[in-house]
């Protein structure tokens, strides 16, 4: 396949394949296996906004600690199967690249396919196609559209689990999520009600808002940027810092790391999982800016 300029296959650590990205609008790096946005940086920004923790594993068949793992077909623990991968299989297989180009404004657009196969019809019973597309620019669009090539209903669960990178999440907010109800991971996953206007991180936090179609803002004032995440056909939210113990008990998370993080995910889940009739599609899309807090 030919690449277009400012765009290499290369391998990665652990001998993983990855396009990387350097163009006048950004750079960026994407793993194949997992089709794993592990970097994203618009010219101009002199920090990262996607996280990547310095204990991630680069391992064929492991998941990789932050970027943007796209979990699907199912979020968080498989309901009824406590020995099968947290968030599905989609971010741990190889996808194929479908195509790269680019546009005369220096964006990238990229095309990564992921197919029902012997390995996945072992765990999941059922046909389908997902097509992770991306423009990596100033801005940072992604896209999963997922079809059901199967003959009966396929309901499932899926994830842009976007890691962003923070001064002190101690200091951060995020916005557009008043009034949302959430389950609190943290609390036996209870149904509670965001009272306060905006979300702050002052413990382990790990929260599904659901029936929230609208954009989120995380506000950092020690970057003195803030960082907005529109959506399409995504009707929930996930907002996760794992604080410290979480952060002791994860081999791939370093322990000191958590002030560095939060993760801001966009998300159909639970009550919002998506039921696809046969031959349908649904497309689930973020899109993500940044932009300079005024003095
Ligand atoms: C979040 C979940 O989306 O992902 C958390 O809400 C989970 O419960 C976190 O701990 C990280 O998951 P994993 O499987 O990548 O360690």
């Amino acid at each position: 396949m030919t690449l277009p300029s400012g765009v290499r296959l290369e391998t990665g650590p652990g001998g993983l394949d990855r396009l990387s990205v350097e163009t006048t609008a950004c750079t960026a790096e994407l793993f194949l296996q997992g089709a794993h946005l592990c970097r994203w940086q618009p010219a101009g920004h002199p920090h990262p906004v996607l996280w990547m923790s310095r204990a991630s594993r680069f391992e064929a068949g492991a998941p990789i600690r932050g970027g943007v793992p796209v979990c699907f077909p199912w979020f968080g623990p498989r309901a009824g199967d406590a020995a099968a991968p947290p968030h599905g299989f989609a971010r741990t297989r190889p996808w194929a690249i479908e195509s790269v180009s680019s546009t005369p404004g220096g964006e990238v657009d990229m095309r990564l396919v992921l197919r029902a196969d012997a390995a996945t019809l072992a765990i999941v019973q059922q046909a389908f196609s997902a097509v992770f597309s991306l423009r990596l620019g100033h801005t940072l669009r992604m896209a999963l559209e997922v079809t059901n090539d199967g003959a009966e209903a396929f309901r499932f669960e899926e994830a842009l689990h976007t890691y962003f990178t923070v001064a002190d999440v101690r200091q951060v907010s995020v916005d557009g999520l008043a009034g949302a109800t959430y389950l609190d991971k943290t609390d036996g996953g209870r149904r509670k009600t965001q009272s306060e206007p905006v979300v702050r991180i002052a413990a382990e936090t790990d929260r599904l808002y659901l029936d929230t179609t609208a954009g989120v803002s995380l506000i950092d004032p020690g970057l003195a940027r803030r960082i907005t995440v529109e959506k399409t056909g995504s009707a929930s939210s996930v907002v996760w810092n794992p604080w410290i113990a979480k952060s002791r008990a994860m081999p791939d998370f370093g322990d000191d790391e958590w002030p560095e993080m939060i993760c801001i995910e966009t998300v159909n889940a639970v009550d919002n999982a998506v039921v696809l009739a046969p031959g349908a599609c649904h497309e689930l899309s973020a899109t993500v800016t940044v932009t300079a807090l005024e003095g």
